[in-house]
């Protein structure tokens, strides 16, 4: 360790460390990549987690925010899309293809971008929020906008990708996607020193829950977790299939990334429930806009609003008198606010218009001498 001397004070200071993302991370082990599998990275993955006093305050228990939206295309998805595109190069891969809401496209486009692989993206025609979009456009991917819901563009990829030489990068039936997204898990375990009482988070088509849960497990059983969580997964009202037990033909909610009807990894989902006894309920589009605004208001996260999801859930639970204080709770924030600038601009604001004299802002806010 570099050591200074500052006049009699002994100063030592670690050089400072530089992460390169996850397959070159110490979670390595747990990923499932060879000496050949060529490192396709944007150096995703140790994203922040922060204690929210507000929420923390709020429902007497100790909360902290899983901040997602910082991997490098902006949400969770980067964690699993690492290793399913370098899985993709190793084997020899020309194309990728997927489904997608919005996130899946940006993060599959960026990958397949650094791998020099080609990548198609089918998403709802007008049912993706700008912000991705544009990303999918500067990667570089070929877009297919299908005139159906999310799971019509799910149901074709999986079409294409079994009778063409293209490799599906969703989640679904995906170990190297949902080996990449259990690191969450082991990210949070090691920053708590143990896996928290209750982990929250929006569920859409299932496989990050599902991810999630398996990664509190495998760190339970081979790692250094001493416990695992209850999983708590929440849908948007007009999209909640997990909620009723069937699918919803047109779901419909402003949370645009998780509009799923028919998530394929609904078995997934309903484990992660059942074994770490916790419970997938449904919550209103107010709910997640109220929680969308509060979280950038209170905590400075600015995170798209299907991302509020979990926060949402959290005081829908706490309303009904189904929280108990003192329980420490991760919230996992899926997605970065900056992708669905409608969603923040649809409320309006305010602002004051002066010319370009110091004097004349100065009087329009009142700041006297
Ligand atoms: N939050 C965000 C911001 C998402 O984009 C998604 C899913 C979820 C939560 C739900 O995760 O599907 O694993 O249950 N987005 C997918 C996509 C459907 O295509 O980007 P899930």
């Amino acid at each position: 360790m570099p050591i200074d001397v500052i006049g009699e004070t002994i100063v030592m200071f670690a050089p400072m460390t530089t992460w390169r993302g996850l397959i070159n991370s110490d979670y390595r082990r747990w990923l499932p990549v060879t000496h050949n599998t060529p490192v396709i990275s944007l150096h995703e993955g140790n994203t922040p987690l922060l204690r929210s006093d507000h929420l923390s305050s709020l429902t007497g228990c100790d909360i902290w925010l899983k901040v997602e939206g910082t991997n490098p295309t902006g949400s969770f998805k980067d964690r699993g899309m690492t290793v399913a595109v370098s899985n993709a190069a190793e084997n020899g891969a020309e194309a990728v293809i997927c489904a997608s809401t919005g996130n899946t496209s940006a993060s599959a486009a960026a990958y397949a971008a650094r791998a020099g692989i080609a990548c198609v993206v089918l998403v709802p025609e007008k049912a993706i929020a700008l912000g991705k979009l544009a990303q999918v456009v500067r990667y570089g991917a070929r877009i297919v906008e299908v005139a159906g819901t999310f799971d019509d563009c799910l149901r074709i990829a999986r079409d294409l990708a079994a009778h063409h030489r293209v490799a599906l990068v969703n989640s679904v039936d995906n170990q190297w996607r949902l080996a990449g997204q259990r690191t969450v898990a082991y990210e949070i375990v090691d920053a708590l020193g143990d896996a928290p009482d209750i982990h929250s988070l929006p569920v859409g088509n299932g496989g990050n829950i599902t991810a999630t849960w398996s990664g509190y497990q495998t760190y339970a059983a081979d790692g250094p977790a001493g416990r695992t969580p209850r999983m708590w997964g929440f849908q948007a009202a007009g999209a909640a299939p997990l909620v009723h037990g069937a699918p919803v033909a047109v779901p419909d909610t402003a949370a645009s990334a998780i509009r799923v009807g028919n998530p394929a990894t609904w078995e997934g989902a309903v484990s992660a429930r059942d074994e770490s006894r916790g419970l997938i309920r449904a919550v209103t589009d107010e709910q997640i806009f109220d929680a969308y605004r509060a979280v950038a208001r209170h905590d400075g996260v600015f995170a798209e609003p299907a991302s509020a999801v979990g926060i949402a859930g959290i005081l829908d639970q706490r309303r009904k008198g189904r929280l108990a204080p003192g329980q420490r709770i991760v919230i996992t924030l899926s997605g970065n606010g900056l992708k669905d600038l409608d969603a923040s601009m649809g409320d309006g604001y305010t602002s004051t218009r002066t010319s370009a004299s110091t004097a004349d802002v100065a009087h329009a806010l009142r700041l006297t001498d």
